[in-house]
């Protein structure tokens, strides 16, 4: 379904993310259909370039990060016709009266602040200042949104004496995965799960977001930042909601935001024995480099892997664990959910030796899709002996060829900014509680001087890492 005829100015039009994900989506979004011919894009940035020299580079992008089926020439062309660009000096004066002539009345107006977070307030500022923005327009805001609660609060401010909440879009792209948005189908559209979907059946919960990625290329930002930051109070937080939150009473932005601001509300404070960090180093066989060569400082403490058990002090969560993990340079790109559910309450067979527990697996990525581990009667003549076996859906396979035309998260939640649906965007106080949540653990880290375990490169992660399962009788699930 076609929406509504837009302006959208990509402050930021000549970055990384601009190039990468928000013009190749945009096309891609274009060629379906979704995006019309009446809308327009405008690159904004500091670089004196032409009109054309912009549209050269978007081709670029296109040809790099479009996959090659779906590069059309004619399309590409007729979407770069779409195409603007307009010199702008974020802290001057200098661009804005010309982007504000480009400004149509009656469309859907959208400013993606692809930027460092220290211009948002110029931004914003000059967006009212000059006209170019009105009561109606809509902000998107990429992370990191803050790199501690004061700084989040002090953004939120900024924003907010020109903006009205219900026109700020913050960006969490996890939000925006088919999978994710799944989790809360299969929870709230089945009856199966709900009922015991709590401590009383749940016995753990495992969240993990391994990555193969080095941090080449960003470890100025990463080093400040970490693990902790760049992954777990944003992305790892969000999926921890989504699993945990009460049922809304309605899929709308606010009542789906309010349940999540109530999870983190209950979260506990992580005790430091409930953490592990670790870093990685090269190891002679997997070749590649260590974490430290990417960062100014050789004896730097940042993590690149954290492994934490969270507990939730609620009625439906109290006694339920949920152990988080997520990590660069591990042995596989995996990212999955896994509910494990607790024994039966009684067993009536007497041979209970192949008895495991219930698991139900989400699996984020790659290879999207549900499995469910269930016990049956091992086949034969052998009497009743049990054995495990997995109740298999690949979402590929059960949807065909539409599972593999899902739009890439930017390219839906760019759509949703222009829909006016901020259900899959987070709300200031929920960034904020998450902060709040965060800030100490970083904290306790900082002042105890605590360092990383380091851990080989395309391995599972620092040996203390097992441990903090291991020590409650359980165990992480294979990173494969
Ligand atoms: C980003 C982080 O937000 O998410 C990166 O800054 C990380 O460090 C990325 O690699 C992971 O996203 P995805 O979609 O590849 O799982």
């Amino acid at each position: 379904i076609p929406v509504d005829p837009f302006d959208l100015v990509i402050f930021g039009g000549t970055g990384d993310l601009a190039r990468r994900k928000i013009l190749p989506g945009l096309y891609l979004r274009f060629l379906s259909g979704q995006m019309t011919a009446d809308s327009r894009i405008i690159g904004a940035a500091r670089a004196d370039l032409t009109e054309e020299a912009f549209r050269q580079s978007v081709r670029e992008s296109i040809a790099e990060f479009v996959p090659k089926p779906k590069q059309d020439e004619a399309v590409i062309s007729a979407f770069l016709g779409q195409i603007g660009y307009v010199t702008i000096d974020a802290k001057g004066e200098g661009g804005w009266p010309a982007l504000k002539a480009m400004m149509r009345p009656g469309m859907v107006r959208a400013f993606y602040f692809s930027v460092a977070p220290a211009l948002f307030g110029d931004i914003a500022e000059r967006l009212h200042l000059h006209g170019v923005a009105d009561g109606e327009s809509r902000i998107v805001v990429e992370k990191p949104f803050g790199r501690d609660l004061a700084s989040a609060r002090a953004l939120n401010e900024v924003l907010a004496q020109h903006f009205k909440e219900s026109q700020i879009y913050r960006i969490d792209h996890y939000l925006g995965k088919e999978t994710v948005q799944n989790l809360m189908a299969v929870r709230f559209a089945n009856i199966l799960f709900e009922p015991i979907w709590k401590a009383e059946y749940i016995d753990h919960v495992q969240i993990t977001v391994a990555e193969t990625v080095d941090v080449a290329g960003r470890g100025a930002y990463y080093d400040k930042s970490g693990a902790m930051r760049d992954m777990v109070q944003n992305h790892m937080m969000q999926l921890l909601c989504l699993i945990a939150m009460e049922p809304p009473y309605h899929f709308d932005p606010n009542a789906v935001r309010d349940e999540k601001l109530k999870v983190i509300r209950a979260l506990d404070a992580v005790k430091p024995e409930d953490i592990v960090r670790g870093q990685y180093r090269a190891t002679i066989d997997k070749g590649g480099d260590s974490y430290a060569v990417h960062s100014e400082n050789p004896e730097t403490r940042t993590e690149s892997y954290i492994a934490l058990k969270v507990n939730i002090s609620n009625w439906r969560w109290k006694g339920t664990p949920f152990y988080l993990r997520t990590g660069k340079k591990l042995r596989a790109r995996s990212s999955e959910i896994a509910i494990t559910f607790r024994e039966p309450p009684h067993s009536i067979f007497d041979d209970h030796t192949g008895w495991r527990e219930n698991v139900l697996v989400i699996r984020l990525q790659p290879n999207e899709g549900m499995e469910m581990m269930v016990m049956i009667k091992e086949p034969g003549p052998g009497g009743m002996r049990l054995t495990q076996v997995p109740l298999d859906m690949s979402f590929a396979d059960a949807l065909g060829s539409e599972a593999n035309d899902v739009p890439d998260a930017y390219e839906r939640l760019i759509m949703d900014v222009i829909r006016g649906n901020q259900t899959l965007f987070m709300r200031g106080d929920e960034v904020e509680a998450a902060w709040a949540w965060a800030d100490p653990i970083i904290q306790g880290w900082e002042a105890r001087g605590d360092r990383p375990q380091l851990y080989d490169a395309g391995s599972s992660g620092p040996e203390d890492a097992l441990m903090l399962m291991h020590r409650d009788g359980r165990r992480w699930r294979d990173i494969r």
